[in-house]
Parts: structure tokens; sequence; C-alpha cells
């Protein structure tokens, strides 16, 4: 039976245990001959720290413990869930996907689980998916998660990237409801643009081959990604019958303090309207939008009722936004 709507009814995140200030990045890199200081990081971009993943530790570890969270705050169980969506750039293995894998940890069998790849996006590329697929009766209540170790694919001898991104997990479950969450998304992309922020290695014969390590042009991504995070916001906006002004809470992608708050100056928001958690978990990617709401939910900003916008932007080029209702 399909419902009108769908719903965040919990929230979960977790980060990994090590965390690396930019002073520590700093006297790292400085053993490789590498230069660069807490003042510059926190000039650009408005980190101040992260979280790396140990070795051994993958994103369905990571999505667990996030899951195990977002389950517990919606008061339900792994075995209620029918769906699950691991948004992912990092996943454990070639195949199967991270969402198959998180499946079997959470203990359960039968429901669909696959992975979205859409970056910093892919949040919102699978809660889209999610809202879709529970409007339409295919699902009741999903398990909608973001997770990432980026520090695996870092090139720790390229300055200009390695000191931007932190590993972590957040997840939504997402449940079909009689009164409205989820009011509009609007999600897309423009592979045009894949040169200016991609990972270019891939397996072939058994063999890695291309540079599995993450490359960016700085300026060419702060450009397209302020001017698609309005044309987003401002789509969903008009999709939904509202207005700058019914907006609660900005949460957008957590990569730089400059771009967040270019966009929420865009919408004429206050700051105060707008989720920071940049500056503790750097740009951890797909997750870096659950682990935001979580963080605003739990510490009491965001609260049931409020109207939340969420944006994301990242490699592909892929951008969207969700407008909801908590
Ligand atoms: N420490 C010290 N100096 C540095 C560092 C560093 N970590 N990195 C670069 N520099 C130097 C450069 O070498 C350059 O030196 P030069 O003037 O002597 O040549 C100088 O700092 C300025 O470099 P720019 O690249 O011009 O710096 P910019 O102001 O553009 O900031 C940054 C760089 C922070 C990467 C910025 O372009 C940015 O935030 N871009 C958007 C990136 C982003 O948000 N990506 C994620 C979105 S999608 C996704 O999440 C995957």
């Amino acid at each position: 039976m399909s419902t009108p709507y769908s719903r965040i009814t919990g929230t979960g995140s977790y980060l990994p245990p090590r965390r690396v200030t930019n002073d520590d990045l700093a006297r790292e890199l400085a053993g490789r001959g590498i230069e660069t200081s807490d003042q510059w990081i926190v000039e650009r971009t408005g980190i101040r720290a992260r979280h790396f993943a140990e070795p051994d530790v993958t994103s369905s570890e990571l999505a667990l413990h996030a899951s195990r969270h977002a389950l517990e705050a919606a008061g339900r169980s792994a075995s209620d869930v029918d769906l699950i969506i691991v948004a992912t750039s990092t996943p454990d293995m070639v195949f199967p996907s991270s969402a198959s894998i998180l499946q079997h940890k959470l203990g359960v069998a039968g429901c669909p689980a696959f992975d979205v790849q859409a970056v910093c996006s892919g949040f919102i590329y699978a809660l889209t998916v999610a809202d879709a697929m529970i409007r339409t009766g295919t699902a009741r209540c999903a398990l909608v998660v973001g997770a990432e170790v980026f520090s695996r694919i870092l090139d720790f001898g390229d300055r200009t990237t390695c000191v931007l991104f932190g590993d972590g997990a957040g997840a939504v479950v997402l449940e079909a409801s009689d009164t409205p969450g989820i009011l509009a998304s609007d999600i897309h992309a423009d592979g045009s643009h894949v040169g200016i922020l991609c990972t270019p290695g891939h397996v072939s014969g058994g063999q890695v081959t291309g540079t599995p390590l993450l490359h960016m042009d700085g300026q060419a991504v702060f450009k397209l990604a302020v001017r698609v995070l309005e044309d987003a916001a401002r789509t969903v906006l008009k999709k939904a019958g509202k207005t700058d002004a019914d907006i609660d809470w900005l949460i957008p992608h957590q990569a730089n303090i400059r771009i967040m708050q270019g966009t929420a100056r865009k919408l004429k928001l206050p700051m105060d309207k707008l989720v920071v958690t940049v500056h503790e978990h750097g740009n951890t990617s797909a997750a870096s939008i659950p682990l935001a709401l979580d963080a605003a939910v739990r510490d009491g900003q965001v609260k049931k009722g409020d109207t939340v916008m969420l944006e994301g932007v990242g490699g592909g080029f892929t951008w969207g936004a969700v407008l909801l209702n908590m």
C-alpha cells in the first residue's frame, strides 16, 4: 500500500575515535617535507580537526554504528527495516555493496540493499531514492546511510587536498507517514566536470591502474558549488511552495565554511540558522550531511516540526537538495 509521504523518525552518527587536529596533521606532513598550518587551514576552510579510521576499519563498520544509533532513536530494530541504501565512494569492496555487508552485520537478511555512488551528494541522492520507494509502496521503513573512509584515498603528498577530508558515518530511519516529512527534492549531475574532482584509478586484470587518490581543482569546485547549491535550494523551495523565510535550518554538505556561508547569504538566512560541523569533522563526503543532521538533533538545535534544507554537492559533478519537516 502506498502512503503519501516519508518522514525521518530517527538519526544517528559515528566518528572513528582517532581525532587529528590541524596541528597534528601539520606535524605529520612536515615529516614528509610538506608545509601547512592550522592558520591556513582554518582561514581557507573552517576545518580545525577531522577523524581518521584505523586501517582495518571499513565504511560498513562506521555505517553499522551510525545505523544502530539511528534505529535506537527511531525505536526500531534491524528486523523492521525493509530497505537499506548506503551512500559511499569508499566502499568496503569493489563488490558486493557496502549496504549488503551492512545488512549482514545488522544480523538481518532479505530486504533490498544497495549502494549509491554520487560522492558528496550521495546522501541527498540516497534520501531521494528512499523517499520515492516509500511513496510508491516499495518500502515502509528504510535505513539511509552515508559512510566514508576518505582517508584511504587521500594523497598525503598533496597539501591542497589531504587537509580537507575526514572519515565518519551518519544514518537516518525514513518511514512511511500520513503527515509530510520530505516535502521536495531535486538532484542533478553534469559529467562534463569529471576532471575537476575525481579519483581516477580503477581495477583491471586484478591490478589497480591509474591513480586511486583524490584529485581536485579546488577553485573550479568552489565556483561551481556556490552556484549549483543556490539553484537546487531555490528549486526545492518552489516545488514545496515555500520561501526562504520558511527554512528553520540549513544543513549543507560540510566541505568548506566559506561555501556554506555563501549559500546561507544567497538564501538570506542568518548565520545562526546554518548547522556547522565542518570545524570538527572536516569533509566526510556522503557522510557529512547525516552527521551534521544528527549532531544538530542531539544537541537540541533541530527539533520536531522544524523545516530543514539539506544540500549536497560533489564529484560527478553532482548536486541536489531535500527540503523536509522533521
Ligand atoms: N597549507 C598551506 N598552503 C597551502 C595549502 C595548505 N594545506 N594548500 C594550498 N596552499 C597554498 C597554495 O600552494 C597557494 O600558494 P601560492 O599562492 O604560493 O601558489 C595558496 O595556498 C593559495 O592556494 P589556492 O588553491 O588559491 O587557495 P584557495 O583560496 O582556493 O583555497 C581550497 C583552496 C581551500 C581548496 C578552496 O579552493 C576550496 O575550498 N575549494 C572548494 C573545495 C571543496 O569544497 N571541495 C569539496 C566539494 S565536493 C566534495 O566534497 C568532494
